[in-house]
Formats: C-alpha cells, structure tokens, sequence
C-alpha cells in the first residue's frame, strides 16, 4: 500500500510534539475554571482519580492504535479503526477521528488567536490606565459582540485569525520534522519559562503588596485542600473526566496520528507516559498556579467563584497585570498571552496533521495540497463560529465536538482496541519495544475499569439531570413526574431544556435557537461528509485492488 512517507527527527521533538498536542488553552484557562466551578480541592481527587483509570490507559491505547496502523500505512482513525476492528463498518467509527480535530480547529483557532491578539495589545500598553470594566468591555469590542444582534463583526478579530490560521498553515505544510517537530521544541521550553515566571511571581503575592487582599496562599488553600464529601457528587466527577479528555487530547484522533509515524518496534509506553505526565505538570503546576492564586489575591475567593470561567484569562488578568506596574504588566501580558499561544499553536498543528494525514493518504493529495484543503475548509467553519460566537455556535462546536465526540470515540476505540482485536494482542501491542515495563495491573484497568468508566461517563453526560441532583432526578422519575434533563446534558441539549422560547423565528427576525440549531445541522453535515468521503476512498482502494 502507498502511503505518505513523513517521520519524527527525534525521540524528543516527538516527546515534545505530542506534549504539545496534549499541553493547550485547555491547562492554563480551561482547568482553573472547572476546578473553581466544581469546589476547588473537591474537584482534584476526582480529576487525580480520572487520569489514572481512564487518562492514562486512553493515551496508551491510542499510541497503540497509532502505531499499528502506521505499520499498515495509515495516519488517521478510519483505516486505523479498519484494521482492528472485525466489520468494515469500523472504519465509519474513524470518522471521528477527522471531524473532532476539524471541528476543534474551528473553534480553537480562533480561541488562539485572541492570544495573538493580546500580546499585541499588552506588549504596546493598550491595556495600561484601563479599569477592570474597560478590559472586561474591550474583550465583547474585540469578539464585536452586539447588543441586540446575533452578528459578532470585528475587523480585529478577522485579521488576527487569519494570520493565526495562515501561521498553523505553514508550519504544517513544512513537514512533521521541519514543521510540528520544530514548532514544539521552540514553543514547549517557552511556554514552560514563561509559565514558571508567572507562577512564581504569582505565588510570592502578598496581602497589602501591590494592591492584593490576600496572600496568593488563599487562592492555593481553596485549590488544594481536597474535600472528600465530593467523592459522591456525580457532576464534580463527570467535569473531572471531561477535563481529563480534553486536556490529554484523547477521544481526538490526535494522537493516533502522531503516533502512527513512530516506528514499529521503538517504544510507545514511556514516550506516551512522559508525555501524559508533562501535560500533567504543566496543567496542575503551572496551570493551578497563575489564574486561581492572582484572581484570589486581587478580587478574593467569592469573586472568583462567581465569575470564574474561560474568559476570565481575557477580560480580567490583564488589569490585575497593571497593579504591578507599567513595564512588569507588559511583561506579565507578554508572558501569559505568549505562553497561552504556543500552548494553543502546538494543539492546533495535532489537529491539522490527522487531516492532512487522511487526504495524504486516502486521496493522495501532495502535503501542500491537504494542507490547503485543511484550511479552506477550517476557515468556513471558523467563520460561523466567528460570525455567530455571540448567538452561541462557538459553545455548540465546544459541546458536540470539544466534549461530547471525545468521549464517545474515546468508548467505541477501547471497544475496538481491547475486546475486538483482544487485550492480549493489544498488550502485547503497547509493550512491543517498550523502555519501561508497564504495570500489569493496567492490563486489567483497560480491560475492565476503563470502559466502564467510559460508559459511565458517556451515560451520566447524556442523561443528567438539574444541578446534577440524580437521587432527586430518581425521586421524580418514580413518582411519575419524569427525568429532569439538565440543559447542559446531551438530551437536555437536544431537546432544548430551559429555552423559553424556541421558535426559528420571531417578527420575522432569526432567533439564537435558529443559530444554535443550524450550527448542529453544519456539525452533522460535516460529519456526514466525512463518512461519504470515507466510503469513497474505499471504494476506490477496493477497485484498484
Ligand atoms: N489538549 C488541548 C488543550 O488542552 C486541546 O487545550
């Protein structure tokens, strides 16, 4: 079989790309903010809990899967799932593969460019003199939210997407070596030195210093002291595994591509534990130690409880960078923006690559060539995401692609992986040319634990009921009165829990349940898409056969 010839330069630029990958927007805005939603030290044991019994064993089980079908030629989920799976139907399964990653870029880059953006802006002082209300203001100018439209329109925002998107481009039309390999070994030691600059002036805050309340130890207390009646909240439990999923890049189809260019017999288990355990560093280290402790020191824990969430990053860090003077805020805006886009910028090439990688070889498309359709195809979905991020469809991308898919792909690969092509050929799989032995107990973990564990928390995420009550919700349901959705819940969604109203229409005016509902018709669409053109490149494979 022909397939594109790219290889990694070396054990560390893979290292370093797939920590890449992993390490995102996701540490550093995304972790604080669930963290502070579920309870602060509540949501750590689960989340500590959740990498080790569904984290760890994914990413091994996706290296795996990678490898192996790199060593059938394949760099993406649908000839990957084709091979281990026992119908040709598995190779559908691999659809989410291509559409998770085409569909995050939609919305991460965007996400990313903000970041751009903002080191601009704090590196030229725009931000200097402002009040909290103004950087909060200037971040809804910026995404050119209007009052009353369901229109965002920014010139701003369009230009510095763009050259975001041209960037990732660029790098991804050089090559795996020359391009991903390069980018992550110049943007992961970075990100990490700026991290460790902002952590570390974060943590020496001290109340009545430079305008703080309290002591950065508040924020730090809140965070890490664990709270065990939280151990039987099934939402904290539920966001803890979400976060996990997101923030390893697993259920993706990211790092079965990343994999599938390592060699047959060069190992996987230790390269896929240190890199797991990087992002982990990064997440719970650094991630922990800048948002959290700055906001608490400034604004206090009540603050933040209220307002936490991923904006957070945007509208309020850089007016509590200006308590520390002209010259130190831009620093501090410079190194937070900074490190948050070479976080962004190594994702968003992970989920280029598998892209690329299936036009590559399923449609022998030159690297250039895919990596032009990548991103015309990137741009249109960005652009409703842009156009609409005020009516909602940015939330929906992060809820169907950025959350939902992730763990649905994530249960039907274990499936595939470990009780169709069968957990001894798949241990076996993991530990050909290893460097460490892996512990034989996850042999059982990702046999038993791992996928319950999965189909619990697909279950819980589809059926959820209000504020995450579920022994009220089964006091309902069996005394005749139903199961109460949550709206967040994946019922709840599609059956449009707590809107009002959900007219397309109203006065001949296109309503945010028009937006929200075409935005899922454009997510299925896609997906439908990808599926067709799937059954056409194995068509035609058959045919030249
Ligand atoms: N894993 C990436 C992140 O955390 C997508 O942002």
């Amino acid at each position: 079989m022909s397939s594109h010839k790219e290889s990694w330069g070396s054990r560390v630029g893979l290292v370093l790309a797939m920590a890449g990958n992993a390490v995102g927007l996701g540490n550093f805005l995304r972790f604080p903010a669930q963290a502070v939603q579920n309870g602060g030290g509540a949501f750590i044991i689960p989340y500590l809990v959740s990498f080790l019994l569904m984290g760890i064993p994914l990413l091994w089980i996706e290296w795996a899967i990678g490898r192996n079908g790199g060593k059938y030629g394949h760099h993406s989920t649908p000839g990957m799932m084709d091979v281990i799976g026992n119908s040709s139907w598995w190779k559908y399964v691999g659809v989410f593969g291509i559409f998770t990653n085409l569909t995050v870029a939609a919305y991460y880059c965007y996400l990313e460019s903000w970041t751009l953006a903002y080191v601009w802006h704090s590196v030229t002082g725009t931000f200097a003199g402002m009040d909290a209300n103004q950087v909060a203001a200037y971040f809804n100018d910026y995404v050119g939210i209007q009052e009353g439209s369901l229109i965002s329109v920014s010139t701003q925002a369009m230009f510095f997407y763009m050259v975001t998107v041209l960037l990732n481009l660029w790098i991804l039309s050089r090559g795996l070596s020359k391009g991903v390999e390069i980018a992550s070994k110049i943007g992961m030691p970075l990100l990490i030195v700026f991290g460790i600059f902002l952590a570390i002036r974060s943590l020496t805050l001290h109340a009545g210093e430079n305008g703080a309340i309290n002591d950065a130890a508040v924020g730090m207390n809140f965070f890490w002291t664990p709270q065990f009646d939280s151990l039987s909240n099934p939402k904290v439990w539920l966001a803890a595994a979400g976060q996990i999923f997101f923030t390893l890049s697993v259920g993706m189809g990211s790092i079965h591509c990343y994999a599938a260019y390592v060699k047959e017999n060069e190992d996987i288990a230790l390269n896929g534990a240190s890199a797991g355990w990087m992002n982990e560093f990064v997440e719970v280290v650094l991630g922990g130690s800048i948002v959290v402790p700055i906001a608490v020191a400034y604004l206090g824990i009540d603050w933040i409880q209220a307002n936490a969430g991923l904006s957070m990053g945007f509208k309020t860090m850089p007016t509590l960078f200006q308590n520390w003077g002209p010259f130190l805020a831009a620093v501090a805006g410079l190194a937070w923006f900074g490190l948050l886009f070479f976080a962004g910028i190594t994702s968003s090439l992970a989920m280029g690559q598998p892209v690329m990688a299936f036009l590559q070889d399923e449609y022998k498309m030159t690297r250039n060539r895919s990596a032009l359709v990548f991103g015309v195809v990137t741009i249109i979905l960005s652009l409703w995401c842009v156009v609409f991020y005020g009516a909602g469809a940015f939330g929906e991308f992060d809820d169907w692609s950025g959350t939902f898919a992730l763990v649905l792909f994530a249960l039907l690969e274990t499936v595939a992986f470990v009780w169709i092509f069968g957990i001894d050929k798949a241990w076996e799989e993991i530990n050909r040319g290893a460097d460490i032995k892996v512990p034989i107990i996850f042999k059982y973990v990702m046999k038993y634990v791992t996928p319950v564990f999965l189909i619990v928390v697909f279950i819980g995420s589809t059926f959820a009921p209000v504020g995450g009550d579920w022994v009220g919700a089964f006091g309902s349901l069996f005394s005749g009165n139903g199961w109460p959705f949550d709206a967040g819940s994946i019922i709840g969604k599609v059956m449009h829990v707590g809107i009002e109203d959900t007219r397309w229409f109203v006065d001949g005016a296109a309503t945010k349940t028009f937006i929200i509902d075409l935005t899922r018709i454009l997510l299925m669409l896609t997906f439908i898409g990808i599926a067709l053109m799937i059954r056409h490149a194995w068509k035609k494979r058959t045919a030249t056969v």
